[in-house]
């Protein structure tokens, strides 16, 4: 977790630095730093606990000026969330500053080491020990430029920790340099006129420059306010293309609305139209499987985490239906502990928004080793999980910045939606025409989508009537059940209630008991092939007192008001497609009723965007 970022250039760093780390706020909030190398030559750093508004106070106060600087949001590993533990962290001399995201996972003995050697440590963070680390390798490096003398300590540094880690640093006697260095956690470079970046993640930047230079694992880069050289892991300059980023600055702030995952719920229409371009593409293209191979295809397993989850367990649904193939569906932080059996012609998709969670490339890395292929659905370019699977077919949502993930959930379905019918028409299981018929409604999807987000009135008016309800409970069969998970699973991590999602059919095997006067229950149950059995599950809940809402399509709203107190309706799309639009009602209901109830909606208690740790 932790977002760092850097700035070099010939304006005031500052206000860059602030602005840069309010946008990475999503990867954590717990305290915040900066470090600003001033004109005479010292370094000041101010740090403060709490969110960027703290630190932005704690720097009007001190007004440190220069142009070059780093900054840090974190989310604590190592050491409790306080003013020692934030970055940026020091060595003894105070000459050398260090923000990182990541973990050290050798830091204790290192620590004992430098502490053996006369270091003395101000945090309990594994940070710190690299910023000892460079100090004393500077001394073993007596020749050369400085500039030179810190590239070497670098250098040496990284051989000396172990982990994943990406780290930037700044040393007094280098005015106007800045080194990044990235290791199997997320860094990237903006490239502006005469100021470059580096960062987290592109909107701490976008504002500035939309020119973005990827890094790859085991890079080091050395930024100045004119020039940028990356050298690649064997230390030889690597030429670097940049990329030039499509998303607009707009797409990356709040744009009128009061939160971002409202925008993000509002978003989802074009969310979808994006993600179907590249649906239109080749999948055999994409896989990099020819169409025997593409036929040959005897298992998928699917491996993601928290919302991604879900939208693999949707996947399934899919694949199997339209492809015949057998999927299993596996969190990733289980995947890579169990006994996976091998077997050929094996293809392991990887969902995930941010491409970093740490769970998540794990499992890949398993799944490499069993000699699967791996194809990333991934929302983020130039992420660590495109990067180790072998293909992606990218979700074309633009920056989720929310913690609650939503149109990044629509498009992962999706995607999954286009992967299933464009395989069941390469392996034979789907004909021509199926699949053209499947095709064209897929490609209807967005704007069924624009219809359904005009439902948050509804949805909110009906909040002010449950909004103070302890548990909330929600069900659904079939490829519903994945969307009462997530249901429950939004309404959890924004409003922080008790909410749990289970398949309607297993009610009445326990979880009834939970059920008494006024809880609300809300049923996903689209006309269709099992509503009738939806309906007995109403009057199950109804019976023992609950509140019961139905999320429904046309057609059937008569029979349904008899058993339920509210219905909700929903566009009427293919049943395959219907999950995608019935999760739009439930992610209002979770925005409304933690907004009701005055909870951080974009930055909910103990959460982190993307997870980097395991
Ligand atoms: C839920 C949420 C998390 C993520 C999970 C995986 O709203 O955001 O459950 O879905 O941490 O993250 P990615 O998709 O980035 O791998």
């Amino acid at each position: 977790m932790c977002g760092i970022i850097g700035y070099v250039g010939q304006k005031n760093s500052v206000p860059f630095i602030i602005d840069g780390l309010k946008k990475l706020e999503y990867r954590g909030y717990d305290s915040a730093g900066i470090s600003i190398l001033q004109e005479n030559g010292t370094l000041s750093t101010v740090r403060a606990v709490g969110k960027v508004a703290e630190l932005e106070k704690a720097a009007l106060l001190s007004s440190p000026k220069g142009c070059t600087g780093i900054g840090h949001t974190r989310w604590a590993t190592h050491g409790k969330p306080s003013e020692e533990n934030s970055h940026p962290h020091t060595d003894c001399s105070g000459e050398i500053v260090v923000v990182h995201n990541g973990i050290i996972e050798n830091y204790l003995v290192l620590r004992a080491k430098l502490e053996s050697l006369g270091h003395r440590f101000q945090s309990e963070t594994d940070t710190e020990v690299i910023a000892h680390l460079i100090e004393e390798n500077l001394k073993h490096i007596r020749t050369g430029k400085q500039e030179e003398r810190l590239l070497k300590a670098v250098q040496k540094t990284n051989k000396d920790i172990a982990g994943a880690f990406a780290y930037g640093v700044l040393w007094a006697r280098t005015p106007g340099v800045l080194i990044g260095v990235k290791n199997q956690s997320p860094l990237v470079v903006g490239l502006g006129q005469n100021e470059n970046f580096l960062a987290s993640d592109v909107p701490a930047f976008l504002q500035h420059t939309n020119k973005v230079l990827f890094l790859e694992e085991g890079e080091i880069v050395i930024l100045r306010p004119g020039k940028v050289t990356v050298l690649d892991k064997m230390g030889q300059e690597r030429k670097a293309k940049s990329i030039k980023i499509s998303w607009d600055r707009q797409t990356a702030q709040k744009g009128g609305y009061a939160h971002f995952m409202l925008k993000e719920i509002y978003d989802q229409p074009q969310a979808i139209e994006d993600t179907l371009r590249t649906a239109r593409a080749d999948f055999g293209k994409i896989l990099g499987l020819d169409t025997a191979a593409l036929r040959g295809l005897q298992n998928i397993h699917i491996i993601a985490c928290g919302t991604a989850y879900h939208a693999g367990l949707v996947g399934k649904y899919y694949i199997e239906q339209f492809a015949g193939i057998p999927v299993s569906v596996d969190l990733a932080s289980e995947y890579k502990y169990r006994t996976v059996p091998h077997k050929t012609k094996t293809l392991a998709i990887a969902i995930s928004q941010s491409g970093e969670t740490a769970d998540t490339i794990g499992a890949v890395k398993k799944a490499k080793e069993l000699g699967f292929r791996t194809l990333a659905i991934c929302n983020v370019l130039g992420s660590s999980l495109t990067r180790i699977c072998d293909s992606t077919f990218f979700t074309h949502c633009g920056p989720e910045i929310s913690v609650a993930s939503t149109k990044a959930f629509t498009s992962q379905m999706t995607a999954m939606y286009a992967l299933a019918i464009s395989l069941g028409l390469a392996n034979g299981n789907l004909s021509k025409a199926a699949f053209d018929k499947l095709y064209r409604e897929l490609m209807r999807l967005s704007k069924a989508m624009s219809e359904t987000v005009k439902m948050e009135y509804t949805v909110r008016h009906l909040t002010r009537k449950i909004y103070k309800a302890e548990r909330f409970i929600f069900l659904g069969r079939h490829a519903n059940f994945p969307i009462a998970l997530e249901g429950a699973l939004k309404l959890k991590e924004v409003s922080y209630r008790s909410a749990e999602g289970f398949a309607a059919g297993e009610i009445k095997h326990g979880p009834i008991s939970i059920i008494d006067k006024g809880t609300p229950v809300f049923m996903l149950m689209p006309q269709g092939s099992l509503f009738e059995k939806m309906l007995s599950a109403c009057q199950e809940c109804r019976a023992r007192g609950a509140f019961v809402v139905a999320v429904t399509t046309p057609g059937g709203e008569e029979q349904i008001k008899q058993v339920v107190d509210k219905v909700i309706l929903v566009p009427s799309v293919s049943e395959f497609l219907q999950p995608i639009l019935n999760i739009v009602p439930l992610q209002f209901l979770a925005y409304w009723i933690a907004k009701r109830l005055g909870c951080d909606i974009d930055q909910p208690r103990n959460l982190a965007k993307s997870v980097t740790v395991e």
